[in-house]
């Protein structure tokens, strides 16, 4: 409510965000998940709150506080962040900041397994949607789709064949490799890459880079 009666550039766009990490359960009482904090996703909701949108925050069981002034919808599982993101439709923009396991347990256990001698159990994966690519391909796609890469490697390669891959119209990379100190920081150091080509920005904080979107979405969808 409060978002939608702040005034600025996006003014009566609704903008979709899926931020945090997934659980994926392997018994009641356990789960598979990565360290995403959910810090990125939360701030890039508030800029984008900031200049007027509507935001639907579609998070996993992130650390970060959630955002202000947004529509905020919890889940746990990919599957479940899917269902969620489809339902949310239509938006003019999409935001997928979100850490999601790439592979869920098969069949998770209706009981906490017990450790039985001296074998190990065995948990068989499976592949979860891809929530970027379905939303990008989507009868409903908004008009402008963004995705995030985290790569150690040959980061704008990597991100480029994202892009190409999922459909999408911008990835936001990251090297993440240790030495850049990003991982679990309070910081990071994008570079764009549109069909057009590639636009390395300086290293900032989480913030500023969520200020940085929000603004070259608004010029996006002006
Ligand atoms: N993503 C998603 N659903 C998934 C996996 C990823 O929506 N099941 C989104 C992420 O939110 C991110 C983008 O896709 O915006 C890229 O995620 P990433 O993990 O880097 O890509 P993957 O295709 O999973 O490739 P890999 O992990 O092998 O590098
Ligand atoms: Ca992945």
């Amino acid at each position: 409510i409060e978002a939608a009666l702040t005034d600025g550039p996006l003014k009566g766009r609704h903008i979709l965000i899926t931020s945090g990490p997934t659980h994926e359960p392997i018994d009641p009482v356990r789960y598979i998940a990565n360290r995403s904090s959910g810090q990125q996703g939360a701030a890039i909701a508030e800029a984008l709150a900031g200049q007027g949108a509507q935001i639907t925050f579609i998070t996993g069981p992130a650390t970060a506080p959630r955002p202000k002034g947004v529509n905020v919808i919890e889940v746990e599982t990919a599957a479940q962040m899917l269902a969620a993101t489809e339902a949310a439709l239509p938006a003019d923009a999409a935001i997928f900041a979100a850490a999601v396991a790439d592979y869920r347990v098969e069949e998770a256990s209706a009981q906490k397994i017990k450790k039985s001698g001296a074998e190990a159990p065995e948990i068989r994966l499976t592949q979860n949607p891809d929530i970027l690519k379905t939303i990008s391909n989507h009868a409903q796609r908004p008009k402008l789709v963004i995705g995030f890469a985290a790569e150690t490697n040959d980061v704008q390669a990597h991100a480029k064949t994202k892009l190409d891959k999922k459909g999408c119209d911008w990835i936001l990379a990251n090297d993440v490799s240790p030495s850049t100190g990003i991982m679990g920081g309070a910081e990071n150091q994008i570079t764009r890459i549109t069909r057009d080509g590639t636009d390395p920005w300086p290293r900032m904080t989480k913030r500023q880079t969520a200020q940085r979107i929000a603004t070259l979405v608004a010029e996006a969808l002006a």
